[in-house]
Parts: structure tokens; C-alpha cells; sequence
């Protein structure tokens, strides 16, 4: 369940051209369960109407400080302090400067001097403004007194230059309220995911993979960031956007994850290898480009040796999460690898049944523990799977945490 279930998110819209997405947001974030109150600025009305806002969000929306019926409806203190959290996106430069000056001529900036909620800044403008050096300080003094500010993203911007300046994505303006509202029970963990396929080389320009989307482990990564978690993700080759707040490590060969890996353990608290780790790869791969030829091709293929219980050994406070991707004998398996691998949960999925698996956005699993729990878990999008996986972890981190005080 999404941590803005059942929260009151205040939306102030101001006057940008990205202001159109603003119905969008209301959209993506009713959908995780939060009840949205908009609030907007003149210049936001020139964008976007009040009456889609208010459609959208199913509640009136704020546009005037001084106008009777509002204030008799919802009065702009009431207002703010029915906000779990406030975010305005987009952000023009105009309010960021008003805010930071405590300026408070209009509704949205009137509210959030008044709010004793969190409240997150989407800046969206254009890059020469973004890169103004008042902007920056604005934007500075905001954070210092607690504000988040949801870096604008790169790419083609309305006013027709490259750069930064664009809103983000919903997902990553919601997972920032997410991670504002969540109870962080994972803010102690350092979290450490590999994701996707690998590629191992035939040649300079074809190599051997697999089907592999990286969609699971990309969910834990930014579920885990959510809920208060340090998160490293060392990815295979994926077109996915890597999750908000999440720092990526790029990773192409079954070799150059291992070694990304290693590097990479003494840092985290928690290991998830979510990877499809090849098994073999091309005995030989070719230096220059093989030509056609009509005899065919043969390759010799060489195992590829799975470091992972040896790494496990070094583990002593660390949980380590594994996933057994299977056709069949699912059980037995995956009981195995818990035990070969010596992991402390093993996520096991039929990648036969439809819904699960590969490149789809569900996911069937059963997830088996040393604490000889097994939960079976209904077909459920990966971002929900990817929280049981975590609701889990912080289950194993307490028995441990106990186990290991006892010892002591
Ligand atoms: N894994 C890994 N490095 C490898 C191989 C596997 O980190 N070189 C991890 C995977 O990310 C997964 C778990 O080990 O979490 C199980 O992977 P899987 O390929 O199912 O296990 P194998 O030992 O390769 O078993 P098999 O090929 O016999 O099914």
C-alpha cells in the first residue's frame, strides 16, 4: 500500500507551462490513495483551469485568499493544516523566490508560511533560469529550512532549449511524497540491488543475454529508497529510468557485475540480487566482427562461476536476498539456492505461469525464509511485490538484530 494512502496532499500550482501537468499529478497521486487539494496562482490559471483541477480531484480548489465563498468553505488556515504534506510542482522561479522571501500575497505562497507540513518544490523553468544564481540561492535557503527540492530533470524544454529545467516524472515526484510520508523502517539499511540481464560477448557487436526487463529489482530500489533506505542499484543493461534517489551503477558482462558487486559490499547493509546473472558465456569472443559464412557458427560456451556464497561468507550482519527464477520443481529449487547460496530469503517465481516473470509489470512469488517461513504471495504488480520483499526484510532484520544481541 502506498504511504500517501489516506494523506491529504496540498497541490499549489503556479503560473509555468508545465503547470498543464498539473491534472496529471492530481491523477497519479489520487491513484495512490491520497485525497488532493489544489491551490493556484493566477498565473497557473492561465495554463490550466480551477474546473479540470477540481474534477480531477474530486475537492474545490484554492485560487483566492480574499474571496468570501472560499474562505467560508475551507479558510486558508484550515487548509494548511489539513495537509499531511504540500507540494507545489511546478515551481516557477517567481514562487521559489517568493517563498524563500516569505512573501505571502496570494493563497499558495499564504498557506505555506501557515502549513506545519512537509513541503516538497518540483522546479520546472527554463535552463538559464534554473541555472540563475538567485534561483540557486532561493532554492538553497529553502532547503536549508527543511524544504525538499525534486530536482527538474534533463531534455527538451517548452521553450525550445536542451537542459535541465523539465518537471519529472510522476512517478518520481510521487515516490518523493512517498518517501516524505512513509515511517522509514528501513532508514538504518543500506541497501544494495542488482537488477536486469547481463550480456556476455560473441563478438565486438553480438553477444548472449536473456529475457530480463530489470522491472523487479528496479521496483525494490525505489521502494526501499521510499521507506528511508540508502539504495546502490547496479544495473544490466535496462531502457528503464533509473528510480528516484536511487544511485545507479551501470553493469553490462556477468563479470563487470560480479566485480561491481564486490566493491560494493562492505558498503551495504543488505544485499538483493535481482540480476539474471548469466550462467555461460562464449569460451572465445572474437576481437573483430565474425563474418557469414555458409558452414554456420559453433560457439564453445564457458560457465561462469557464481561468486555469490562466497561473498555470502563475508556476510555477518548483512541479509542477503536472492531470486530463483524457475520452469519447474519451483520448491525444491528455491529451497536449494537458500541453502547453497546461503541467503537469508529467496524470492522464487514460475516464470512459465502468465503474469509473472520476465519484462511483465505483475509478478507471482513465494517467498522462502531460514526462518522456515514460507509466504505465497497472489499475482501482484512488482511494486507491491517489491514492498512484501521489504515488509519481509525488516521482519529478518529484527530477528537477527536479536539473535545477534543474545550472542553478545
Ligand atoms: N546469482 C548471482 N551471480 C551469479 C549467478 C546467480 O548473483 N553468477 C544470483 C541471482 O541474482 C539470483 C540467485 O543467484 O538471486 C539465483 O540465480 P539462479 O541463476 O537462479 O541460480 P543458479 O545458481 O544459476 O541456478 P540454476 O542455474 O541451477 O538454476
Amino acid at each position: 500500500m502506498s504511504a500517501l494512502s489516506g494523506k491529504t496532499i496540498l497541490l499549489g500550482v503556479s503560473g509555468g507551462i508545465a503547470a498543464y501537468k498539473a491534472a496529471e499529478i492530481v491523477r497519479t497521486l489520487a491513484q495512490r490513495g491520497a485525497s488532493v487539494r489544489v491551490m493556484m496562482t493566477r498565473n497557473a490559471r492561465e495554463f490550466i483551469t480551477p474546473l479540470t483541477l477540481q474534477t480531477l480531484s474530486q475537492n474545490p480548489v484554492a485560487t483566492d485568499t480574499f474571496s468570501l465563498t472560499e474562505e467560508s468553505q475551507i479558510g486558508h488556515i484550515r487548509l494548511a493544516d489539513s495537509a499531511d504534506a504540500v507540494l507545489i510542482a511546478p515551481a516557477t522561479a517567481n514562487v521559489i523566490a517568493k517563498a524563500a522571501a516569505g512573501i505571502a500575497d496570494d493563497i499558495l505562497t499564504t498557506v505555506l508560511l501557515a502549513t506545519r507540513a512537509p513541503i516538497a518544490f518540483a522546479p520546472a523553468m527554463n535552463v538559464h533560469m534554473y541555472a540563475h544564481p538567485t534561483v540557486i540561492e532561493n532554492l538553497t535557503r529553502l532547503r536549508t529550512r527543511g524544504a525538499i527540492i525534486i530536482d527538474p530533470a534533463e531534455g527538451e524544454l517548452a521553450c525550445g532549449y536542451e537542459g535541465k529545467g523539465r518537471l519529472p516524472d510522476l512517478a518520481a515526484i510521487a515516490g518523493v511524497l512517498e518517501r516524505l510520508l512513509s515511517t522509514h523502517d528501513l532508514a538504518a539499511e543500506r541497501i544494495l540491488v542488482t537488477a536486469g540481464p547481463t550480456q556476455e560477448a560473441i563478438d565486438p557487436v553480438r553477444f548472449v543475454s536473456n529475457h530480463s526487463s530489470g522491472k523487479m529489482g528496479f521496483a525494490i530500489a525505489g521502494a526501499a529508497w521510499r521507506r528511508g533506505a540508502q539504495v546502490r542499484l547496479i544495473a544490466g543493461p535496462s531502457a528503464l529510468a533509473t528510480p528516484f534517489g536511487v544511485e545507479r551503477i551501470d553493469a553490462t558482462s556477468a563479470a563487470s557485475m560480479l566485480s561491481a558487486t564486490a566493491q560494493n559490499f562492505q558498503w551495504a547493509t543488505v544485499l538483493v540480487m535481482a540480476a539474471a546473472v548469466a550462467d555461460f558465456r562464449p569460451a572465445h569472443p572474437a576481437a573483430e566482427k565474425l563474418k557469414k559464412n555458409s558452414r554456420g557458427l559453433e560457439l564453445k560456451m564457458a560457465p561462469i562461476a557464481d561468486e555469490l556464497p562466497r561473498l555470502a561468507l563475508k556476510k555477518v550482519t548483512r541479509l542477503i536476498i536472492g531470486f530463483a527464477a524457475e520452469t519447474e520443481n519451483l520448491e525444491a529449487n528455491a529451497r536449494d539456492k537458500l541453502k547453497r547460496k546461503r541467503l537469508d530469503l529467496i524470492v522464487a517465481n514460475d516464470v512459465s505461469q502468465p503474469g509473472a516473470g520476465f519484462g511483465v509489470d505483475t509478478n507471482i512469488v513465494t517467498l522462502y525464509g531460514t526462518d522456515g517461513i514460507a509466504e505465497s504471495l497472489p499475482k501482484m504488480s512488482k511494486d507491491e511485490v517489491a514492498d512484501k520483499i521489504l515488509d519481509r526484510l525488516a521482519v529478518l532484520r529484527a530477528a537477527k538484530s536479536k539473535r545477534l544481541r543474545a550472542v553478545r
